[in-house]
């Protein structure tokens, strides 16, 4: 099983790319899932079909699925239930299960327990990963580390709680401690399939822009001072050949950036989309899917 995750800015094009890139393999005869990490999903619009909390078939080989972050949030809760009673009961917090889904970065953690059923299962052959704006592949590489501090400070703990632990509810402490570990390995399993070139590859989807162009170093940056490396960028909304005074002007202060990528990652495959002149949606996207893999831009 091959990991395409895209990642990027807000509104750059990372959901446009990662249904095109699904719509391409499967038409390679691959058995492909698009993945939705992004809790405002965008994927029925994009796919122009209603996709439900479950993988649903759109067409031959291709997959999508956008999990309900409510409804994965209470999954979770009732994986993890050990851990978050003693952990919320610690701090004399009351929350909802359907809230947790909503605190900052939790949504990556669930979705990532989500992703790690879909990987372990190996039901398809490529799993394409439409990301949130934040990109946050981070909470994902740190995770084995801070669950492993946790697991630390639990064991470190035993001794002294574990008793407390236990008057509790007979075995509590025992089963807090199975769960982080099912957390944990869940985590390394997913940060190593990451961390594979073999099994995972970044794309980074940007746009000619200042903003973007420097907001993807730093995302490209940080990914892979943690050991991970982005393989292709693609530029989106290159403008093309037109002769109005409109789009002259943008290209020519596009051309910088193009440019700028270009030469800061020589080492990286480079893809161009243009600027389809309008939303990109439906039957358009395997125009995308040409674009990039039929033209060679990127390789599956
Ligand atoms: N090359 C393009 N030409 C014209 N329109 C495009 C192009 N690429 C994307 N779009 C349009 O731009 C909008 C944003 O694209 P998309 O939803 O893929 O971005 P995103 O990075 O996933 O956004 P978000 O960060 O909100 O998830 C959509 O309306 C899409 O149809
Ligand atoms: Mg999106």
């Amino acid at each position: 099983m091959k990991l395409i995750y895209v990642a990027g800015k807000g509104g750059v094009g990372k959901s446009v790319c990662s249904a095109a890139s699904g719509i391409w393999t499967a038409h390679q005869g691959k058995d492909t899932l698009v993945f939705s990490m992004d809790p405002a999903h965008s994927l029925s619009d994009i796919f122009d079909i209603d996709l439900g909390d479950q993988p649903r078939k759109i067409r031959e080989h291709l997959y999508a699925y956008e999990p309900d972050l409510a409804e994965e949030a209470r999954e979770f809760f009732r994986r993890y239930k050990n851990i978050f009673t003693a952990l919320f009961g610690l701090f004399e917090v009351e929350i909802k299960p359907e809230d947790f889904g909503n605190m900052p970065g939790v949504s990556e953690l669930i979705f990532m327990d989500k992703l790690n059923d879909i990987y372990v299962e190996k039901k398809y052959d490529f799993v394409v990963i439409d990301s949130a704006p934040t990109a946050m592949v981070l909470p994902l590489l740190q995770l084995p580390s801070i669950t492993t501090g946790f697991v630390t400070k639990v064991l470190g703990m035993r001794n002294r709680w574990m008793g407390v632990l236990d008057l509790l509810q007979p075995g509590f402490g025992d089963r807090i401690l199975v769960e982080v570990r099912s957390m944990r390995q869940k985590a390394e399993t997913m940060r190593n399939a990451l961390l594979d070139p073999e099994t995972a590859s970044i794309t980074v989807i940007t746009i000619p822009e200042k903003a973007a162009v420097e907001e993807s170093r730093r995302l490209i940056e940080t990914v892979e001072s943690h050991g991970v490396s982005v393989s292709s960028i693609v530029i989106n909304h290159v403008i093309g050949d037109c002769d109005c005074r409109f789009c002259r002007e943008k290209k020519a202060s596009q051309v910088s950036y193009v440019e700028d990528l270009r030469k800061r990652y020589q080492e990286k495959r480079i893809a161009i989309l243009p600027d389809y002149g309008g939303e990109v949606k439906g039957d358009n996207l395997m125009q995308v899917a040409e674009d990039l893999y039929g033209r060679e831009q990127l390789k599956i």
